[in-house]
């Protein structure tokens, strides 16, 4: 049989780990889809030496891939959104199927490129834009596709969560962490987008439409990062039996759809809240298999290349198949994709963690107890500690755990008790999540 031409386009950390993937593994991948599978040209404006690139074509211009009339699938791997979307449009113009692991790409221009491809009856497939190694799309397209998902919540940047742990286990300072995840390879291109939860945001933002088949709506996802997280808080959260977690968050409601990425404290029980350093995990909830969860490194050349080569595979076996008999791009048919309300985060329910540095001085906690109950929110722990220093005028840190409540009136209630003026500094909030695997 006709082997299947690849190109690549990037030889960065995960084109340089795809290309040597595929030549490492050929024999059982040849055992496995019937044909050969041959990188047959690479591109990229340097050269990467980690890779033996003999006995293939090099390119300076990633163009001339997506034009060559020998490759079959082009592997996009050179990031970015902009010559990314003209690589892969050309790409599918000249008939090919494409594989990416470009996950802003997906979430942001992943509509024009589905239809593109649909128009063209060519595969795109971007496994590899999520969670690393771990198939998490598959399992969404395919393994639970007899299921309505209710929620998905995830660890899905391996570089915020190896800062956390880091900073968790280790009392390692943020910046020194982060340095350390950019030069193992974790860390995207702009370090911003892992740390500020933009990567995770783009990821969410695919799991959400694959899960409930609403379109790609990466611009409606409430985001926010790691960088405010201190030490203090991941003291007093393990005090009162928490961990935090950067969390991507999608659940569908009756008023619309939750779609957000934040840090969150999570019992030290729950499994998500074991998930350390780079690894990644992501739980699916839904009303016929219950929950499931699926772990694995989530960044790093050979994981993700795994989830690359499995695309490839996918696709040689889908090849001689008429387009309508192929698993969808975003898992529904396209003529059931709905539009779907994603909520604002104020209309969100969670429970809270605050923190707040206040005089030590008498009514200082029932003035704030009271501001809590007339928004109707409930305390469901507290810590007070004495002052390092004696004196009225020395301020303590309260830290309280409340109910579960509309985010709109903890935005309410903490601008009150940012009114006390005994309080010094702002209040920090971080949400609360309980998500056993029920
Ligand atoms: N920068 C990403 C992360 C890489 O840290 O998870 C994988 O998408």
């Amino acid at each position: 049989m006709k082997s299947i031409n690849i190109g690549i386009c990037g030889l960065g950390t995960i084109g340089a780990g795809t290309f040597n993937l595929i030549d490492q593994n050929s024999t059982i991948i040849t055992q496995r889809t019937g044909r050969e599978i041959r990188v047959i040209q690479v591109s990229d404006l340097i050269d990467n030496p980690a890779c033996d690139l003999s006995s293939v074509d090099l390119s300076r211009d990633i163009f001339e891939v997506a034009r060559n009339p020998q490759v079959d699938i082009l592997v996009e791997l050179i990031g970015g959104t902009t010559t990314a979307l003209k690589l892969i449009l050309s790409a599918i113009e000249n008939n090919k199927h494409v594989v990416t692991a470009n996950k802003a790409l997906i979430a942001q221009h992943g509509r024009e490129i589905f239809a593109a491809a649909e128009q063209k009856g060519v595969m795109v497939a971007y496994e590899a834009s999520i969670g690393g190694g771990i198939p998490i799309v598959k399992a969404l397209r395919e393994g639970l596709a007899a299921n309505r998902v209710q929620w998905i919540a995830g660890i899905i940047n391996g570089t915020s969560n190896y800062i956390l742990t880091e900073m968790e286990e280790k009392q390692r300072d943020f910046a020194d962490v982060l340095s350390e995840a950019q030069q193992l390879g974790y860390a995207e291109a702009d370090p911003t987008f892992d740390i500020e939860g933009i990567d995770a945001a783009h990821k969410l933002t695919i799991l959400s439409s694959i899960a409930f088949g609403h379109p790609l709506q990466f611009d409606q996802a409430y985001t926010e990062g790691i960088a405010e997280i201190t030490q203090t808080d991941i003291r007093f959260a393990s005090e009162l039996g928490y961990r935090i977690k950067h969390l991507g968050i999608t659940r569908r409601l009756e008023e619309g759809v939750e779609l957000r990425v934040h840090p969150a404290l999570i019992a030290k029980k729950d499994l998500l809240a074991n998930i350390s350093g780079v690894m990644n995990a992501v739980m699916v909830n839904s009303d016929a298999a219950g929950s499931t969860m699926y772990y694995g490194a989530g960044a790093g050349a050979v994981p993700t290349a795994s989830a690359v080569v499995a695309d490839i595979i996918d696709m040689t076996r889908s090849l001689d198949l008429p387009s309508a008999e192929r698993i969808p791009y975003m898992s529904f048919q396209p003529e059931h994709i709905q539009e779907e309300k994603i909520l604002p985060v104020s209309e969100i329910h969670s429970a809270y963690y605050l923190r707040m540095d206040v005089l030590d001085k008498p009514g200082e906690m029932a003035n704030i107890s009271r501001i809590l109950s007339e928004d109707q929110i409930s305390i469901e722990a507290l810590i007070q500690k004495e002052a390092h220093t004696s004196g009225q005028e020395a301020p303590v840190p309260i830290v309280i755990i409340t109910d579960r409540v509309k985010e709109s009136l903890m935005d309410h209630a903490i601008a009150a008790i940012e009114e006390i003026p005994d309080l010094r500094g702002r209040v920090t909030r971080i949400r609360v999540e309980s998500l056993a695997g029920e």
